[in-house]
């Protein structure tokens, strides 16, 4: 699937495809140790052909490490070594050099064609109309949107679905609520927050008044029905919370190509069900139907209530028909979180027994919360903590830091006020981003200030920090009439400057390993390497010093290192300040 012909080892590759039949697919890894003299660039792990070649991987190693010394010049090797399982590469410089020159425009130009004739339709974000917008829906959205930019970024077409949460029976009790508690003037002061406070109103009084539940039924049967007034006061509740939602997209920089929430696969519902039905596989149950998994080691799925009403799962299953059809994506994704792993399962299983043999063509992107120190941060509870709150306390405090960062620098070098509101929204916006994409998806992460918008620390504000480094560093050389020119290639000659030219070397391998795992935090891992890399080579060697054309050589490196560094936060989201 990939395609390497661009990257320095597909000769390496071909040779040890030739070499051996059964060594197909290669898999490298990269091998930075600085505590070595001579480090490697490259380390080929052997175990992959251990079972098949039936030899302990140790064993392949010396063959190959041999079979590969003896094609050293020919493919561009300085050093060959069999340790253990693996064998160690180290190129020659000029391969090195070649292969920056290659990619010079664009240092993810490797994987530009990695997933080419790949169509995504990815179901993200999703929140529930008439809620807040809670942190699920933000670990979604971030994990969701990424996933989008990564796949684009490796020429896949991308098909982006906000699946809002609009219909289903809490949306009688709404408008009950709202018939008795409410009116226009109380919801448009502040729409979501005040549908929340009559959806919580609902329940308290539901306790005293057990007929409101019945009106509450009553009301979701009409709007099912089509009925005028309920209709009317849905598409309301509906708007003004889109309306709200987009607010939060439009300050992280999201956009969906299509929003079509539950509400939209209605219509596509029987259908389903009688497609389900018509292969036997409904069975009654307590007055409902469902789908019997129990030999799958699965709870049925509920199709039908025993009052005629579809759930959840039944549009998710008519959604998915649809999108199948309509799309024809080579994957179908879902990002949501891990509580509703089951129900993904299920779905998916009654989809295949439906007679859509997808497989792994279907795809949930499970992910875990975000907690405080005081457990999960819910939305639902009361002890609401609004994501636009934390947005713009992220704001204020990198605001705060900023400032006193500014009374370190010489006068004629600080920011004007502007310019500092500026940094400090880029700031914290990045320091959320990357906060939620920084860990293994499927973790459950610990909300706190300090690991958000640590300047030092593993952080988007370290990363900006680094990118602004870059910047006064190439300011600085200007400045001193320092001159490169693009035919300027580091020399290669420090292993600190050897290792950052295998970080973006290696980089859009990364990328694809993202793509493939769904999981941005490959990404996270390799921009903190990336800027580490620069920062040590940037402590150890006083880089504006030297031979001329070493200068030129390592001040094109800075350049392209900025630039990577920059492709590679924006896969996030995440925009970088000149000045900060
Ligand atoms: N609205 C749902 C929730 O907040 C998420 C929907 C996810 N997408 C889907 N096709 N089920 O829990």
């Amino acid at each position: 699937m990939l395609d390497r012909r661009l990257t320095y080892f597909s000769e390496l590759e071909r040779f040890i495809r030739e070499w051996d039949e059964v060594c197909q697919a290669v898999v490298f890894q990269a091998a930075p140790d600085l505590e070595n003299e001579k480090s490697f660039d490259l380390a080929i792990p052997c175990f992959q052909w251990s079972k098949v070649k039936k030899l302990p991987p140790a064993k392949i190693s010396e063959a190959l490490a041999a079979a590969l010394e003896l094609a050293k010049d020919h493919l561009g090797l300085d050093a060959v070594e069999s340790l253990n399982a693996y064998v160690n590469i180290r190129f020659r410089s000029d391969i090195l050099q070649r292969e920056l020159a290659a990619r010079e425009d664009d240092p993810l130009r490797a994987s530009r064609e990695a997933l080419a004739g790949e169509r995504i339709a990815i179901d993200f974000s999703s929140p529930n109309i008439a809620k807040p917008f809670g942190f699920g829906h933000l670990r979604s959205t971030n994990i969701g949107a990424a996933i989008c930019r990564i796949y684009q970024s490796l020429g896949a077409e991308v098909v982006r679905i906000n699946h809002l949460g609009d219909w289903g029976t809490q949306f009688g009790k709404l408008i009950t609520a709202y018939k008795h508690f409410g009116n226009a003037d109380f919801v448009k002061g502040d729409p979501i927050n005040n549908l929340y406070a009559l959806y919580v109103k609902f329940h308290e009084e539901e306790q005293k008044d057990p007929a409101l539940m019945d009106e509450a039924r009553e009301w979701f049967v009409k709007l099912e029905q089509g009925n005028e007034e309920a209709r009317e006061l849905w598409t309301w509740f509906r708007d003004v919370s889109f309306h709200e939602f987009k607010k939060i997209y439009d300050r992280l920089g999201v956009s969906f190509d299509y929003v079509t929430g539950e509400s939209f696969y209605n219509e596509l519902m029987e259908a389903s069900v009688s497609l389900i039905e018509s292969k036997s596989l409904l069975k009654e149950s307590e007055g409902a139907q469902v789908v019997d998994l129990e030999s799958y080691g699965m709870p049925p799925c509920l199709i039908r209530k025993a009052d005629g009403s579809t759930l959840y799962a039944t549009r998710d299953i008519a959604t998915a028909e649809y999108r199948m059809k309509t799309f024809e994506p080579t994957k179908l994704v879902y990002v949501v979180g891990s509580e509703q792993k089951l129900h993904f399962r299920q779905v998916f299983k009654v989809l295949e027994l439906m007679g859509y043999p997808w497989g792994e063509r279907w795809v949930h992107v499970d992910f875990g919360l975000i907690k405080s120190d005081q457990g999960k941060m819910s939305t639902r509870k009361g002890n609401i903590i609004l994501l636009e709150d934390v947005l713009n306390q992220a704001e204020e405090r990198a605001l705060q830091i900023i400032e006193e960062k500014e009374l370190t620098k010489p006068e004629e070098r600080r920011l004007t006020p502007a310019e500092k509101k500026e940094v400090a929204k880029l700031v914290g916006l990045g320091a959320v981003i990357f906060f939620d994409l920084k860990a293994k998806r499927t973790k459950d992460i610990i909300f706190s200030w300090e690991d958000i918008l640590n300047f030092e620390g593993d952080t988007g504000p370290y990363l900006q920090y680094s990118y602004v480094r870059l910047g006064s560093l190439l300011e600085r050389a200007k400045a001193e009439s320092i001159k490169w020119s693009k035919a300027d290639w580091p020399l290669l000659a420090v292993e600190e400057e050897r290792d950052l030219v295998r970080h973006i070397l290696n980089f859009p391998a990364a990328v694809e390993a993202a793509a493939k795992e769904f999981e941005p935090s490959v990404i996270s891992h390799e921009l903190l390497e990336l800027a580490g890399s620069f920062n040590r080579f940037y402590m150890k060697v006083p880089i504006l010093k030297g031979e001329s054309d070493q200068v030129a050589g390592r001040m094109h490196l800075i350049e392209m290192t900025r630039k990577l560094l920059r492709q590679g936060l924006e896969l996030f989201g995440i925009q970088c300040p000149d000045r900060m």
